[in-house]
């Protein structure tokens, strides 16, 4: 019987605060992913920096902790291919090795995106719309390009990223604009076509909102209906202290696993900043003015702030050891604090305090806390 179950089932209280108190005692030994292994994997993201300078701490902490890596930017079009035809290997071939060498499950991320895409992918030598045909055959080569390259070691690629608006629509991106919704059909056969086992996932971020959730929910239903090969739904689940309410996050959680997919987080952090703004999403073309006022913890974490980013991690797990059986993977978007993207998003230059990780690479108590789930 597993562990969870176990407690469920009996009415023996004593026997739960024992094992709770053993999980505590072995949170030194054990690793986040042996903690969750009968749940979901737990991963994080590999930073370019990290792949270019490796550092032995954080290595350690990656293979003790996680069993899932994904590739931060190293696999992004405006990395690997920066002009056409020109693939720039190095740092994803890092990124693979270091997946291979650790046994990890690798995350490819992302075949297709709107951001992070050169101009030359979108518009001709001419500077003017590529056609529906020129702009299909730019986006296979892409994918069997870089997918084929990685065949057979990737577990699992972000095929789509953030095709949809909050407010539940396409977005207009060139993709769309130019192919229509077939470019995410035309992705994810291509992928398919590339690499017959990795699992095929669809990314995006606010995937709370009530309009987006109903969108995603049911264009993935039926796109997988109608033949196309998807395996997840990715949440990225950048979220903060107090946004979202985890009631959306719970609705959304279950309408997507309703679709038969299964559903990733695949990009954690709790930003603990104050929000200026009523902005909560991912979208990076979006930036706002530094000032102190928006960068109050410089010198340090307050502990009545450490304390709401320990609750609101015990929380997040919480409600994915809850839905265990839709929920495949939960991955940290990082390590430590000092290498996430919300110290300088929207607003540049801030010190942000996201993950399981201080920027010594010291545990925080967040991480702590999740052993005793
Ligand atoms: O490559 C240049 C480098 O040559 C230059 O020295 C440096 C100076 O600032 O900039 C480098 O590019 C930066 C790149 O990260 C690599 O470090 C870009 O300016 C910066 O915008 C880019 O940010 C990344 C962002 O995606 C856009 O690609 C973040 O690190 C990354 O965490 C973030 O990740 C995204 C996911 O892919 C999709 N979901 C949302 C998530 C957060 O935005």
């Amino acid at each position: 019987m597993r562990r969870r179950q176990l407690i469920k089932s009996t009415s023996m209280a004593a026997l739960a605060l024992i094992a709770q108190r053993a999980r505590f005692v072995a949170a030194n030994d054990v690793g986040l992913k042996d903690h969750f292994k009968d749940d979901f994997l737990v991963g994080t993201m590999l930073s370019n920096e990290i792949l270019t300078e490796p550092d032995a701490k954080h290595q350690a902490i990656v293979t003790k902790d996680f069993n899932a890596i994904t590739a931060e930017n190293c696999m992004k079009w405006e990395g690997i291919q920066p002009s056409k035809g020109d693939f720039t290997w190095e740092l994803a071939d890092k990124f693979i090795e270091y997946g291979v060498a650790n046994q990890i499950n690798i995350v490819g991320h992302v075949l297709v995106w709107h951001s992070q895409t050169p101009d030359y992918v979108f518009n001709n030598w001419l500077g003017k719309p590529r056609s529906a045909k020129s702009l299909g055959e730019m986006m296979q080569k892409h994918i069997h390009a870089l997918a084929g390259r990685y065949a057979g070691k990737i577990w699992a690629w972000d095929v789509v990223n953030e095709a949809v608006t909050d407010d539940g629509k396409w977005r207009e991106s060139p993709w769309f604009k130019i192919l229509g919704e077939d470019f995410i059909r035309l992705a994810f056969n291509t992928a398919r076509e590339v690499d017959d086992k990795a699992l095929l996932v669809y990314n995006d971020y606010n995937m709370h909102l009530p309009k987006k959730r109903d969108f995603i929910a049911a264009f993935t239903r039926y796109f997988k209906t109608s033949g196309m090969p998807i395996d997840a739904i990715g949440m990225q689940g950048h979220v903060g202290l107090d946004f979202p309410d985890f009631k959306e996050l719970e609705r959304s959680i279950i309408a997507y696993g309703k679709t038969g997919l299964k559903v990733h987080f695949t990009e954690l952090d709790i930003d603990v900043l104050p929000a200026a703004w009523d902005y909560i999403g991912a979208e990076i073309s979006t930036e706002f003015e530094y000032s102190d006022k928006l960068n109050p913890y410089v010198d340090g974490l307050p502990k009545d702030i450490e304390q709401k980013l320990t609750d609101r991690y015990r929380e997040f797990f919480t409600l994915c050891l809850k839905h265990r059986d839709i929920i495949e993977r939960v991955s940290l978007w990082g390590v430590h604090d000092g290498e996430n993207w919300k110290n300088g998003f929207p607003v540049k230059g801030r010190t942000n305090y996201p993950l399981l990780f201080d920027r010594k690479l010291e545990p925080k108590p967040a991480y702590y806390e999740l052993f005793k789930l």
